[in-house]
């Protein structure tokens, strides 16, 4: 390919993928898989990387983020961002509806754009030719932060416009608000309080520390989003009103609220406020309102502005979700995955519509770092689908008596060992503990654990809830009579049941080990267990030193196994699992010669890739095979690649080994490669 070629390659891809973000992140309507966009973006990533300078900032590749600033530079908009004035009630708008007929000296109804007021983060880009060259804070309304190359990493900000009406639009200010979705938000907190790290108090909170962001490598990680509401200066282009304006927004490819609606009159506003009230629960980000717009523009100029705000807007505030209320006590919960949160339990109190009894405190970081004690008076916070949550402690009015509060070194319902890991506190008697049943049920019958096929989330519910299975080695002990003994079994589907159990007790080391659940230890790792461990046995006696002198364990997982397996309820289990007759020395699947100790090596450190379709192995299967004897699978071919594995209609993969001189093998020959 030469430079005018790769040019041309450079914006037909750019145009597709430019398209295909359209589709999905504005319109929410995609017209291609994932697998088929992410093709083209790595071809436009390699057709760049060969031609380095035809990379140009509004390229879709650009949106990784880049060095960390020392601080940001500051914009001033060339048009102030005004905040807006509050309406609570219906009364209050009603007086801001008669304010403007007085002003604009009328009786008619006046048009209205009613629109759902976002909290997250105002923020002002700026297109130059249709192209995105800056971004901004709203700041003190009148000079905000430089951030564009945060916004650059929104995937939902056009790096480009699209439209016809284009090459007259030479500078474009558009306005909107940032936010973070509330399920994305629940995410990140999720996240990050596995990781130790703060959690963000709101979605608003989260949206702006990500904004303003210094390393925007960062903010790329983070799940923002944003709707347009407005413009600021607006060169060559001629609207009548407000309404006009969002449309030719969304045209150009901006993202529009779909829920912004005209209203004629105040009434019809105040309708819409009431829905949107009631719709506000099932919406899945945060609103605390509706912004109320006079729709025609020559109206807004004559209505005009004081100092902070217009005249021709107003923020219709919905009922606050905070409230102020006491700690009565601190429980302690136990979660499907065996970690405690601590949940206040609170004086009932009524925010916003909803009584909230019960807080969650997260993890004991947060306790501490909020300085949470019981008995303390606290504000609540209620947002969507976001679970109550403490904001601040009200210091002021504590009395000397509020008691600190400390997770357990005992787990609450079952009596196992507590440890921390990292922020987390966990109960470690995975195999018995009654919080984390199913889900450790589910988990060892898994595909890549024990492989019991046919054990579905409904049965395993079903044997718990009805007390025949206590702890994963019930399963071992479960019968026809007892099975069928429960709704919706017959004698057919309880006995196929009943031979996939007792198929699944002849396993490997590996899979046992990753069954068990220990925390810590993946499917990586509990095959760096079989490698060193001959037995589960050897294991289980095994100490924290010999487990630290294995290269690939580090401290906490060293402790969790060692811990793991010094848990009474654990050993019991696992005893019970043993007297089933579950394998505790067995060779591999398909008859390959895998044995647990002293394991063929002949593929140690060669590294793999798979291609096409093979027949007699999944992929899944080809690739335990493959690390069982020592080999590595990767995804892409290069220079560093072994073999590469091609079945029937194999792809791109194939080319690229023959083009290195790979050597390839099919599946007969894969066969008799790994059985030689
Ligand atoms: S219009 C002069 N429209 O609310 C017009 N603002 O206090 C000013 N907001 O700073 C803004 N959704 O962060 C407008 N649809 C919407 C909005 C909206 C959220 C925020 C924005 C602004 C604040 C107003």
């Amino acid at each position: 390919m030469d430079e005018r070629e790769a040019l041309k390659e450079i914006e037909k891809l750019r145009d597709e993928i430019n398209y295909h973000n359209y589709r999905y992140y504005i319109l929410d309507s995609p017209v291609i898989s994932d697998a088929e966009y992410d093709r083209l973006f790595k071809r436009l990533v390699e057709t760049e990387e060969r031609f380095p300078h035809l990379i140009t900032p509004d390229s879709p590749t650009q949106r990784v983020g880049a060095e960390p600033l020392g601080e940001f530079k500051t914009i001033a908009h060339t048009i102030p961002m005004l905040s807006l004035n509050n309406a609570n009630t219906p009364e209050d708008a009603r007086e801001f509806d008669e304010k403007i007929k007085r002003f604009l000296n009328t009786k008619e109804d006046i048009e209205y754009v009613a629109e759902p007021k976002l909290d997250g983060l105002a923020i002002e880009l700026v297109y130059a030719d249709g192209i995105f060259t800056g971004g901004s804070t709203r700041g003190d309304g009148y000079t905000g932060e430089d951030v564009t190359l945060n916004l650059r990493t929104v995937k939902s900000i056009p790096l480009k416009l699209i439209g016809e009406k284009l090459p007259l639009l030479s500078r474009l200010e558009v306005r909107g608000e940032v936010f973070i979705p509330i399920k994305a938000f629940n995410n990140l907190n999720r996240d990050r309080g596995k990781k130790g790290e703060p959690l963000f108090a709101n979605p608003r909170n989260a949206a702006a520390g990500s904004v303003r962001q210094l390393d925007s490598r960062i903010t790329a990680t983070r799940p923002l989003d944003i709707y347009c509401y407005g413009t600021g200066t607006i060169e060559s282009a001629k609207f009548k009103t407000h309404f006009e304006i969002l449309q030719a927004l969304k045209r150009w490819g901006l993202k529009v609220n779909p829920l912004i609606k005209i209203c004629k009159g105040i009434e019809e506003v105040i309708k819409y406020h009431e829905e949107m009230e009631k719709k506000r629960e099932d919406i899945p980000y945060e609103l605390d309102g509706v912004v109320v717009k006079v729709n025609r523009l020559d109206l807004q100029d004559m209505l005009g502005a004081l100092t902070r705000s217009p005249r021709w807007a107003v923020a219709y505030k919905f009922k606050a979700r905070q409230e102020t209320t006491k700690i009565r006590n601190i429980e302690v919960g136990v979660g499907r995955t065996g970690a405690l949160t601590p949940v206040a339990v609170l004086e009932p109190v009524n925010v916003g519509g909803v009584t909230v009894e019960r807080a969650t405190l997260h993890n004991q970081n947060e306790v501490d770092r909020k300085d949470i004690k019981i008995g303390d008076w606290v504000i609540v916070q209620r947002a969507g689908d976001v679970i109550p949550e403490i904001v601040t402690v009200i210091k002021d009015r504590r009395n000397g008596n509020e008691k600190p509060f400390k997770l357990p070194s005992k787990c609450p319902l079952c009596g196992s060992t507590v440890i921390r890991n990292g922020a987390i506190h966990y109960c470690t008697g995975g195999l018995s503990c009654p919080a984390q049943l199913k889900e450790g049920i589910r988990h060892f019958s898994s595909k890549r654990a024990m492989n019991i096929e046919g054990l579905g989330d409904r049965h395993i519910n079903q044997f718990v809830e009805n007390g025949v299975i206590k702890d994963v080695a019930d399963l071992y002990n479960l019968n026809k009579e007892n099975v069928t003994g429960l709704e919706r079994w017959a004698d057919k589907s309880a006995q196929n049941l009943i031979e996939q159990i007792e198929k699944s007790k002849n396993t490997t080391l590996p899979r046992l080990i990753y069954a068990l659940g220990i925390r810590q230890v993946g499917e990586h790792m509990a095959k760096v267990l079989a490698d060193n461990f001959s037995s589960l046995d050897e294991l289980m006696r095994t100490s924290y030193e010999r487990l630290m002198e294995i290269h690939e364990i580090g401290p906490e997982t060293a402790k969790s196994i060692i811990t793991f397996f010094k848990e009474g309820h654990n050993r019991k289990v696992i005893e019970k699992l043993k007297k089933a007759g579950v394998k505790t020395a067995v060779s591999g699947q398909f008859g390959a010669p895998i044995q647990w100790m002293g394991r063929v090596s002949s593929l140690k450190d060669k590294q793999f890739v798979l291609t096409g379709t093979l027949s007699e192995f999944t992929r899944d299967e080809a690739k335990e095979l493959i690390e069982n004897l020592g080999g590595r699978i990767t995804s892409t071919v290069s220079k560093k690649t072994d073999y590469v594995i091609a079945g029937a209609e194999p792809g791109s993969k194939y080319d690229k080994a023959k083009e290195l001189d790979i050597k390839t093998l099919n599946e007969a020959e894969f066969k008799r490669f790994i059985s030689s």
